[in-house]
């Protein structure tokens, strides 16, 4: 189980242990990360669950793929190059120690 790290734009950290197969949206909603909001469950339809991958670890993230990046052209923060959508990134033990921060918006 990975512990991710989701970094608020106030400053605080939130870790928790995500168990492997979920997603990182279905692992913020469960520590109640505030600003990951998944209104659709994971299934690519609200852009609710954007976060910004830490630079250091964005080549093992990986990047947003075709539909995840339309997505990605209505969220309401800047996008940036690291931009995912964080129900569409998969808890694996490679990401252990992850750091994304979420959005101020
Ligand atoms: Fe809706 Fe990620 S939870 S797009």
């Amino acid at each position: 189980m990975p512990t991710i790290h989701w970094k608020l734009a106030d400053g605080q950290t939130i870790s928790a242990d995500v168990m492997l197969g979920l997603n990182l949206m279905q692992g913020a909603t469960n520590a109640a990360v505030p600003g990951i909001d998944g209104e659709c469950g994971g299934c690519l339809s609200c852009a609710t669950c954007h976060v910004y991958v830490d630079d250091s670890w964005i080549d093992r993230t990986g990047s947003a793929g075709d539909n995840e990046s339309a997505m990605l052209d209505i969220v309401t923060a800047p996008r940036k190059a690291t931009s995912r959508l964080s129900c569409q990134i998969t808890a694996s033990a490679a990401l252990e120690g992850l750091v994304v921060h979420v959005p101020a918006q």
